[in-house]
């Protein structure tokens, strides 16, 4: 059999009890046959991003996280949304890549989950496009009132989020082996 799809998997919540870590665990579950899910754990000790200091030398959390992704076929990420927005931890490390461009060509899942969720990922599409991150309208996905489609213990209870999601993964698989003709989705024009 293949070597599995490396996935790094981002959770937008550090909340212990998150929605979106346990949609990430789900996906863990369903994708078993084709992924490999590493959970990036270490969003609240990157430092604020600055220009001034994104240098050639970074600070270690912010090397680490950049390794993690260079080495990943592809990222996941799963967050909630905040005051109609794009959680704080998460764009401070998407930030982060901008000039070393980690996301570029790479392919991404992106899934905003939350009470509504539509603002911050309209905004998170646009950042992650920018950075020319391979992505297919499949591997995006609100999904709004997630506390009642997604379970505790790794469950995606509600019968079309799980239908969403296998789609999700089986574009993400056919974008990471290049075997299937997907159309990916363009940056929208922003300034
Ligand atoms: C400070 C704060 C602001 C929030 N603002 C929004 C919002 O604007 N839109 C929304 O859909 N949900 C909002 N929520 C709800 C969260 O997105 C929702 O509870 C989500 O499930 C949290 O993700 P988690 O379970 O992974 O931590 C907010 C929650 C908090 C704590």
């Amino acid at each position: 059999m293949a070597d599995k799809i490396k996935i790094l998997a981002i959770s937008g919540s550090t909340r212990s009890s998150s929605s979106n870590l346990n949609l990430i665990n789900a996906i863990t579950k369903l994708a078993a046959d084709q992924f490999e899910v590493s959970v990036f754990d270490g969003l609240t000790g990157l430092p604020h991003f600055n220009p001034d200091i994104d240098h050639e030398v970074v600070a270690e959390p912010v090397a680490s996280f950049r390794k993690q992704i260079r080495a990943a076929d592809g990222v996941l990420i799963c967050t909630p949304e905040y005051a109609i927005g794009v959680p704080g931890t998460l764009k401070n490390a998407i930030d982060w890549t901008v000039s070393s461009m980690e996301f570029s060509r790479k392919p991404v899942a992106l899934i905003t989950a939350a009470l509504s969720g539509v603002k911050a990922h309209e905004s998170l599409l646009g950042t992650l496009l920018i950075i020319e991150s391979n992505m297919t309208s499949e591997t995006q996905l609100v999904i709004s009132g997630v506390k009642t489609k997604v379970s505790g213990d790794g469950e995606i209870t509600d019968v079309h989020t799980l239908e969403s999601v296998k789609k999700l993964i089986a574009s993400m698989t056919a974008m990471v082996n290049g075997n299937a003709p997907v159309e990916l989705l363009v940056a929208p024009v922003l300034y």
